[in-house]
């Protein structure tokens, strides 16, 4: 026996409006049949007014404290991967923190873009099973929406707004998270990036993406990553039985699928419904799963993610 983090509950958030690709098209030169053919894109949910990634992963962690059974007072770790914050400071961790009543507890924000969801488990992971904490809030949440470029089609029909959240609790057993797998080259900055920061222009910015390059890297670093963290779990794929992926693109996905021999079966698949989520797009679809009854008690599932930085990474947890 040892003590691992245990995923006690899940819970997701979405903006009230949810958007088709024909409602899109009627001010983005674009078409219902272009998105869903090369990304399987169909809807997208985007933040309205009062609506803000620290709203939204309020939301999601209410959901997941309530599936887990488990009072706020008892949360002493929040950990939140967004690109969108709030707030260039202070963390919208600790505006979670105060939404939920947690008068104290530790919390801030990580950020590694689409990938930041595994950064913030594999660090929550590590904080729980070295003591720092007994039960944590692993949040991803974002509001891609407010970052986008609306006259670049290019971009702005791929992406949605949403937050979803796990409660993690340190537990003596065999279940939680077996092993995690992360990693960054700065060296492709250029192929995903914001235009603009606190540091160098004083804006926001909006998002920049060379799409072909990224897809590329892509399918390569997910089939990598997830075949390291399997070893270091001691398994093989074989003995998957979810993969729950970033959901940047279907193509993405069914090609990851394809090079690792894995059956489609076995990937959870909410891209249509959410579009790219960053963040937030793996414990959404984590979410999903397990309330649809897909994911079990006991399962072995993998998490995967790649995104801006580049950053990439996998967890496997049995669930
Ligand atoms: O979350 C982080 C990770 N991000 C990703 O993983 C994204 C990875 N990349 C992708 O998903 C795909 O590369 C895209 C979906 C972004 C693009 O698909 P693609 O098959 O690589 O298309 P493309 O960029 O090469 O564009 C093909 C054509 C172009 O027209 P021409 O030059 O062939 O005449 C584009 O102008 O499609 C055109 N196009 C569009 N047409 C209608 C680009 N965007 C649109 C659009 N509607 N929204």
């Amino acid at each position: 026996m040892s003590l691992r983090s245990v995923i006690a509950g899940t819970g997701s958030a979405l903006p009230a409006r949810r958007v088709s690709n024909a409602e899109l098209a009627e001010t983005v030169d674009t078409s219902d049949e272009w998105i869903v053919e090369r990304t399987g894109i169909r809807f997208r949910h985007l933040a309205g007014e009062g609506e803000t990634t620290a709203t939204l992963a309020a939301g999601a962690a209410r959901a997941a404290l309530a599936s887990a059974g488990i009072d706020a007072s008892e949360i002493d770790l929040i950990v939140l991967a967004t690109s969108t914050p709030d707030q260039t400071f202070p963390a919208s961790a600790t505006i979670v923190q105060t939404a939920l009543g947690i008068p104290d507890c530790i919390a801030f924000d990580v950020q590694a873009v689409c990938s930041g969801f595994l950064y913030a488990i594999t660090v929550a992971d590590n904080m729980l099973r070295g003591g720092a904490a007994r039960c944590a809030l692993v949040i991803g949440s974002e509001t891609f929406s407010r970052i986008l470029d609306w006259e670049d089609r290019g971009t702005c029909v791929l992406f949605g707004d949403g937050a979803g959240a796990v409660v993690l609790r340190a537990e003596e057993g065999e279940r939680g998270v077996l092993a995690s797998r992360l990693h960054a080259d700065g060296r492709h900055n250029q192929l995903l990036y914001v235009d603009g920061g606190p540091s160098t222009t004083g804006t926001v910015g909006k998002l920049r993406m060379r799409g072909k390059e990224v897809f590329r890297h892509a399918v390569v670093n997910l089939a990598a990553v997830m075949g390291e963290a399997l070893d270091a779990a001691g398994l093989s794929f074989e003995e998957v039985d979810w993969v729950v992926p970033h959901q940047a693109n279907r193509r993405i996905l069914d090609a990851t699928a394809r090079k690792l021999g894995l059956s489609p079966d076995k990937i959870v698949i909410t891209v249509d419904e959410h579009a790219n989520t960053s963040a937030a797009s793996v414990p959404l679809a984590l979410d999903v799963a397990v309330r649809d009854g897909r994911i079990a008690r006991g399962d072995i599932v993998v998490l995967e993610a790649m995104g801006g930085g580049f950053t990439w990474g996998a967890s496997v947890v049995r669930f």
